[in-house]
């Protein structure tokens, strides 16, 4: 074939035809070469939000990042398991997950995203802890993955870049919630990293990329198919993402929230959410004949200190200072702490993630724009939580900024995420709907 030129792709993408595979590969590797701008990615990117991918063309287009860089393969005495989220906020659950794994005897090498639109990434928390690399080479990898078991990495230029560089190119130009963008984003990373066994969450609600259970069911279904597709295990869990997961939205405080989990204290819906996916995972592994067994396993290794330990390995075979997980006050913090007090008397109805997560972009834990420095100590936590009840002049959430002035925008939006009834509020179902084997 004759190379493609740019603009016919973008021209044809926005008329809804279907790309070939050939020319999603040269896309893939051209982009990633930088030969193609960001303003004419940027434009084929809407244009695919607009008028979406076949499903094979997505699958396609997941092969086309996956062959962007390398693949890895790990030896198969021990069940190797990945996991991977779709996006949320105060969704810290992989910096607790995978030492968790790793200290019940699996491979665990998790590639993360920094922070995407409103929600937050794994990567941009793990870089708040003092020395800790997110970039190791393939050879380093391995012989971390040889010596404890598990990696918490980000994409290097070795693995998957073509979805590193377009990941940032989406976060900034409204490209995001995007059912194919999402599924072969998500997809390249897990085939690339080489797992036998993958659990997906896979986020519905107001501060998700998929609003409706219906949108990520279809969501979880067609990353299913990709996995299946390259013979892979792959089961996804559908999860209501309208509420911040845990108290701690930012990335030093989200830190310290997962090693409060990790060390057996917590948040009980992070530490529950943590224990489901880490089930699925050793059941879908074969390392578990049954969910209940697992469950237990995976708690009492949590709450015995052997998943701490492992967190502590995990730090310091990535370079990052592993004190932190026995003195948090290490990581870094806030000069300013400003507390908002209720006005009101009630009970919280409502913590609303998004508005939670515009409040952290204010105080720059995440980026406005590609390349943004953001600010690890930023964040809020909620001091009252959907059901509590509260009263005038009661704390309902700290902010943590640089400045006062930060502090006093961030608690305007803030307030705005309270929603405070007379009633007490029924207990939410949390529905985990399962989808894939
Ligand atoms: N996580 C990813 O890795 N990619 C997306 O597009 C969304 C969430």
């Amino acid at each position: 074939m004759s190379a493609p030129r740019m603009i016919d792709l973008i021209t044809r993408k926005k008329r809804g035809e279907e790309m070939t595979a050939a020319e999603l590969a040269w896309m893939a590797s051209e982009f990633t070469r930088g030969t193609i701008p960001d303003y004419q990615m940027a434009a084929w990117l809407m244009a695919v939000c607009w008028r979406g991918m076949t499903e094979r063309e997505t699958l396609w287009l997941t092969e086309a990042l996956v062959a962007s860089g390398r693949t890895l393969e790990w030896r198969d005495d021990k069940p190797v398991v990945d996991k991977h989220s779709t996006g949320g906020v105060g969704d810290k659950t992989s910096i607790v997950l995978v030492p968790l794994l790793a200290s019940a005897g699996h491979i665990f090498v998790k590639m993360s995203g920094r922070g995407l639109g409103h929600t937050g990434g794994t990567i941009d928390k793990l870089e708040s802890i003092p020395g800790y690399r997110v970039a190791l080479s393939v050879e380093e990898l391995r012989r971390q993955v040889e010596r404890i078991g598990c990696a918490l990495i980000a994409q290097t230029p070795d693995l998957v870049p073509a979805d590193a560089a377009l990941y940032a190119l989406r976060d900034v130009t409204g490209t995001v919630d995007c059912m194919p963008l999402i599924a072969s984003s998500v997809m390249s990373k897990k085939l690339a990293a080489g797992a036998h066994a993958i659990v997906l969450d896979v986020k519905y609600g107001a501060a998700a990329f998929m609003p409706t259970l219906e949108e990520a069911e279809a969501l979880a279904a067609a990353m299913v198919r990709i996995g299946e597709g390259a013979r892979r295990r792959v089961r996804a869990l559908v999860t209501p993402m309208d509420e911040p997961l845990g108290r701690a939205v930012g990335n030093a405080l989200e830190v310290r929230e997962a090693i409060d989990t990790v060390t057996g204290s917590g948040p009980d819906d992070l530490r529950a959410l943590v224990i489901e996916l880490g089930a699925h995972l050793m059941v879908l592994s074969g390392s578990a004949r049954h969910l209940e067994d697992a469950r237990a396993a995976l708690g009492i290794l949590l709450d015995s200190g052997v998943a701490a330990d492992h967190l502590e390995k995990l730090i310091a075979a990535q370079g990052g200072d592993p004190r932190v997980v026995t003195d948090p006050s290490r990581l870094p913090a806030a000069s300013e702490i400003r507390i908002v007090a209720g006005e009101a008397s009630g009970w919280v109805e409502r913590v609303d993630a998004r508005v939670i997560a515009d409040a952290a972009l204010t105080l720059r834990a995440g980026r406005l724009r590609k390349g943004d420095a953001i600010d690890p100590a930023a964040g809020v936590r909620l001091l009252a939580r959907r059901g509590d009840e509260v009263r005038p002049g009661q704390p309902l959430a700290e902010i943590h900024a640089a400045s006062t002035e930060m502090a006093r925008q961030a608690e305007l939006i803030v307030r705005r995420a309270f929603r405070i009834g007379e009633e007490r509020p029924a207990v939410p179902e949390s529905p985990v709907v399962v989808v894939g084997e």
